[in-house]
Parts: structure tokens; C-alpha cells; sequence
């Protein structure tokens, strides 16, 4: 977490106690726009959607206050796309007060001057994602000359305290092998660094699913990123998370989904869908939870945004008590 001030911890904090007993979301992912600059190879979006119906900032402003979630993810498609981004931010942020703002992006349109207005407008933090520590990230993504431009980025931020940048490493069989030698990157830029679990719901591609016979090797590379962490603290994934995603791997998949009441996703038209992964045109989340969360059996995936938001209520005290 960055620049938070003691109200605001505490603003956060009540609201998340609030939110957890009274069945209302955590985080809220606004997917702003299904377009996308990337063509990423763990995912089936990428490319310009024509004709997108897309609501107005109000809009998006109206639903954070409706449904009032600890943290606010702005993603998509690529949220970048909008012109009216800093718009859309404005609407969502209240000052000292929840959300927490974080921006999902693949940082092909993030220079430092777009990092600084949106910052301005009332982002806590941006989540770049990253899938290797060099140029194989521009191939898995599409995009020729990202890794260096991401690298710019930090590189220019270097030496500012609280910047709010985070790395975002979807974990797969084909990267496991570099996670540690993102966490040095990471370390070496200045940034933060998460894991998510790849999840084949997007593409049907099961071949990126880690064996069994290779779980030692994941688990091996996990034990080597938990000291990482407690050398450095630039790791913000917790022991439940990474354990949690061996087990993931293990058992391809995980029970017991809390989409819709822990986690939940706003569309492009501020309709609402349980998840990015299963789309729906609910118009409020009391309908939502009836017709959806209630015969959930789901065990598809365990992205970050699932993984901890649904952590127990101790183990959610004590890694934000960690983060912050
Ligand atoms: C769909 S993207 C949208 C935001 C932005 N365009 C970006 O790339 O960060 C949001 C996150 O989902 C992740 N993602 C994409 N495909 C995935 C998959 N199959 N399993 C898990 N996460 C995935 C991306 O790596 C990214 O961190």
C-alpha cells in the first residue's frame, strides 16, 4: 500500500470490517472496457471492440458509492484505452475516505506524465502487469518493447518514496521458473511485486497449468520468494495466497468461490457480472447474489482478486497489517 494517511488506514479498515460481516464486496473490479492494445497469450481478449457500450464516469462514480467496496480496481480490456479515464477516477475517489484506487494495467500507455496526472486524479496504486523479468514479456503480450518500457518507468520513479506501483505476475507453467528473478527486478526498480494464479477459464488452455510432477519445483520456488520477502518486503502475496496456489495447481481448481459477495466486477455499461470470467447483466448486486452467488460452484480459478478477498477474517488482519 502507498501514502495512506492514519485516517484513511482507518477508514479502510472499518470499512472493511464493515463489508466482511455485512456480505458486501471487498474489492470491485470496474472493467471499464473489454478493448484491449495487447494480444496476451494466457487470455482471449485483445483487440478494439466497435460499438462498445460504455457508461459515463457518474455512472461509474454512482455504482463505487452503491456498492462501497474497501478497494476499487480499475481494469478492463485495458483501462488506458478510455480517454476518460481521469474522469472516471475522479468519480470513483473520495478523499480520505474508501476506496482504495488500484489501476490494472498492461503500462503500454503509462509514461510518466500520464502516471503523474492519474496519480493527481486519486490513484493509490497502479498494478503493471508483468510476466518475465526481460523481453519474453513482449512476445507473451504482443507488444514489442514493453519490458523496456516498463523498465523505464520504474527507473524513472526510482528514489520517490510511496509511488504505488506494483508488479503483477500471473503464475503459469512456462514462468514459474522466473519468479524470483522478478521479485529481483522488482527489488532492483523499486516496486512492489504480486502473484496472481493462471486460471484456463479465459482461453481453454490447460497446457499452462502446472503438473503434478512439477509441483515440487513450484514449491521449491515458492520457498525461495518467501525469504526473498522477509529479507526485502517488496512481496505483497502472503503465505495463504502462495500456498493456496499450490493447491490450486494441485487439485485444478479451488471450492468454495465468494463471487458476487467478496469480490465482484462492474462491466464496460456498469452493468454487473460475478467475475471477468463469467459475464452477466445483473443491475444490482442484491439480484447478483440471489440468482448467481447462491449456486456457485465454481472452483475455476484462484486469481489475486479472489484469493484475498476471500481470505479469513485473522489472515486478512494480519497481511494488512503487513502491507501497511
Ligand atoms: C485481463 S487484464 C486487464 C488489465 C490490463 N490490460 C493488464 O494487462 O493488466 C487483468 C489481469 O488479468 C491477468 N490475466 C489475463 N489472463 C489471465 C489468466 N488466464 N489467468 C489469470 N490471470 C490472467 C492479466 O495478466 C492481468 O494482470
Amino acid at each position: 500500500m502507498s501514502r495512506l494517511s492514519k485516517t484513511r488506514q482507518l477508514a479502510l479498515g472499518l470499512r472493511g470490517v464493515k463489508n466482511f460481516f455485512g456480505k458486501k464486496p471487498l474489492c470491485v473490479s470496474f472493467e471499464i472496457t473489454y478493448s484491449c492494445n495487447a494480444r496476451c497469450q494466457h487470455c482471449h481478449l485483445g483487440g478494439m471492440i466497435k460499438d462498445e457500450k460504455r457508461a459515463s464516469p457518474e455512472k461509474f462514480g454512482l455504482r463505487a458509492r452503491e456498492l462501497g467496496p474497501v478497494v476499487a480496481q480499475i481494469s478492463g480490456g485495458e483501462p488506458l484505452l478510455r480517454k476518460d479515464l481521469k474522469d472516471i477516477i475522479q468519480a470513483i475517489y473520495r478523499p480520505q475516505r474508501p476506496p482504495y484506487i488500484v489501476i490494472t494495467t498492461n503500462a503500454a500507455l503509462l509514461d510518466e506524465k500520464k502516471y503523474r496526472e492519474l496519480r493527481e486524479a486519486g490513484v493509490d496504486e497502479f498494478s503493471v502487469s508483468l510476466d518475465y523479468p526481460d523481453e519474453r514479456h513482449d512476445k507473451f503480450r504482443g507488444i514489442p518493447g514493453l519490458f523496456r518500457k516498463i523498465e523505464n518507468l520504474c527507473l524513472a520513479l526510482k528514489g520517490e518514496q510511496d509511488k504505488g506501483i506494483t508488479l503483477s505476475c500471473v503464475v503459469h507453467r512456462y514462468n514459474y521458473q522466473e519468479l524470483i528473478k522478478l521479485a529481483q527486478k522488482a527489488y532492483e526498480w523499486e516496486v512492489n511485486l504480486n502473484f496472481s494464479t493462471y486460471t484456463w477459464l479465459r482461453t481453454k488452455k490447460k497446457d499452462y497449468l502446472i503438473p503434478p510432477e512439477e509441483l515440487p519445483s513450484l514449491e521449491k520456488m515458492i520457498r525461495q520468494i518467501q525469504e526473498f520477502r522477509q529479507a526485502h518486503n517488496t512481496i505483497f502475496t502472503s503465505d495463504y495466497v502462495l500456498k493456496g496456489m499450490v493447491e490450486f495447481f494441485r487439485h485444478q481448481g479451488q471450492p468454495n468461490c465468494q463471487a458476487g459477495v467478496r469480490f465482484l466486477v462492474v462491466n464496460p455499461d456498469a452493468q454487473l457480472s460475478p467475475c471477468g470470467l463469467i459475464l452477466k447483466n445483473y443491475s444490482n448486486l442484491r439480484q447478483l447474489q440471489a440468482e448467481f452467488s447462491a449456486h456457485n460452484h465454481c472452483t475455476a480459478c484462484f486469481t489475486s482478486i479472489r484469493a484475498n478477498s476471500e481470505k479469513p477474517p485473522w489472515v486478512l488482519l494480519k497481511d494488512n497489517l503487513r502491507a501497511i
